[in-house]
């Protein structure tokens, strides 16, 4: 399927890519391999995200291979030939012509012949940029396209010199998120923001949380979002204080809260929601109060998403309110800045309140720049999801708050003049809550 992205943003982004290698280099990037499942069976493919960033091209068994000032062309794609026998069982293959039309690449090969070109097209530059270390085999490959050239430099070839990791050029251009990628990742966000509105609206007890997921993943599928960006988490009860809860198989408690963490993938970008609500439509007392100190860190950080503050910001403000709002419901003593000089919080909030958002729900990106934390800046896009977890066994708390897991999680990108929120469409305030549950 063609991607929401226009060609040109990717010719650009190559473009770009190649401006900023050294001279006389060459990138090399593979796909995504196809991994099995069992037997015959394949898990769904999924293009690698690097990959994705500079092609758009769908398919495994290519590789990208970027010659700055190559006379023939400079941006290359190796991939499969197309098979009118192979495409009758698999579906339809670009093919290399396909590749050049379609995909706007300069030049394109059979992928098969890739040992045969490839070696000639690397020989003379000194640099290889590749993604060095992330995938044992392709490292053998690229090892073995060295290797002939060297057995050859007695006939006067010049083996490359060095090999270096490409991700550090191309991962902080994934960092600044286009108008185009905004556009799709608000769209992500908006279908996701749906689907949590149909889980929350269908949530009963008596039910299981599985039949929560069933909801979600019916609204991501009904929109063309054919896959979610992670595993969902939908935790019922004290289920919502394990982080990476994905059991999912629990029934559903009248008088319980449940946390659903979940986003669905579109066109290889991630949205990332987290609303937590009650299973019967009505927060008890404790839990409103553990809720509402969770919205307003989850404000505050909203609030400290702007350019001129640095990534560690939005992170400090909800440490605050968080630390603050335990402190006067009694789960902590002592004084804002003893607790969190000592850590205190750490039993109830063990968690980054963010992380970058793109083709991968953690993106990449560096979030330091030497020992500062990076400043924010136009085009970022980052989740901002405070929570607190009250762990069921935590007897240095009162009983009634034990149990209780919620987080909060909206995907944000930085804007000129502030923030722009991308998944509001989905209430969190427990008046729009329970006003949406009563409906
Ligand atoms: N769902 C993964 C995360 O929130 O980071
Ligand atoms: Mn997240
Ligand atoms: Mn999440």
């Amino acid at each position: 399927m063609a991607s929401m992205i226009p060609m040109k943003e990717f010719a650009d982004r190559r473009r770009k890519l190649m401006d900023r290698m050294a001279p006389d280099s060459i990138a090399i990037l593979p796909a995504a391999p196809e991994r099995v499942r069992n037997r015959d069976v394949l898990h769904p493919f999924r293009q690698d995200s690097d990959f994705q960033y500079l092609t758009g091209f769908g398919e495994p068994e290519a590789v990208l291979v970027l010659i700055p000032g190559r006379e023939h062309g400079e941006t290359v794609l190796f991939c499969k030939e197309r098979n009118p026998e192979k495409e009758l069982w698999d579906g339809f293959l670009v093919g290399p012509e396909g590749a050049i039309e379609r995909y706007g690449l300069d030049d394109a090969f059979p992928i098969g012949d890739i040992d045969d070109i490839l070696p000639g097209m690397i020989e003379g530059r000194s640099r290889v940029y590749y993604p060095l270390g992330k995938d044992p085999v392709f490292d053998n490959r690229v090892m073995d396209w060295v290797k002939v050239i060297r057995s050859k430099v007695r006939a006067g070839a010049h083996p490359p010199g060095e090999l270096v990791a490409l991700e550090h050029l191309l991962h902080d251009m994934r960092l600044y998120k286009s108008a185009a990628e905004v556009k799709v990742m608000a769209r992500a966000g908006k279908i996701s923001a749906e689907a949590h509105c149909r889980a929350m609206k269908r949530a009963r007890k008596g039910g299981y949380e599985y039949n929560l997921e069933a909801e979600l993943i019916h609204t991501f599928m009904e929109h063309g979002a054919r896959s979610t960006a992670y595993p969902s988490i939908v935790g019922g009860g004290a289920n919502g204080c394990i982080l990476h809860y994905i059991e999912n198989s629990a029934p559903l408690k009248e008088g319980d809260l449940v946390l659903i963490d979940a986003g669905c993938e579109l066109d290889c970008y991630a949205s990332d929601i987290t609303r937590t609500f009650p299973v019967s439509g009505k927060f008890s007392p404790e839990q409103k109060a553990l809720y509402n100190v969770v919205l307003d860190a989850q404000y505050a950080a909203i609030d400290a998403v702007r350019r001129g503050n640095h990534w560690n910001h939005p992170h400090e403000a909800a440490l605050n309110v968080l630390t603050q709002g335990l402190i006067d419901l009694g789960l902590l003593s002592g004084s804002l800045d003893d607790a969190i000089a000592s850590e205190a919080y750490k039993p109830f909030f063990m968690h980054r309140t963010g992380h970058w958002l793109g083709l991968d729900v953690h993106d990449v990106g560096d979030y330091k720049v030497g020992d500062a934390w990076r400043q924010l800046e136009p085009g970022m896009a980052l989740t901002v999801e405070p929570g607190l977890y009250i762990a069921p066994d935590n007897e240095n708390v009162e009983e009634k708050w034990r149990g209780i897991g919620i987080r909060i999680e909206d995907d944000v990108v930085v804007t000129k003049d502030g923030c722009r929120v991308l998944t509001d469409a989905v209430p969190k305030t427990v008046a729009d809550i329970e006003a949406l549950m009563a409906d």
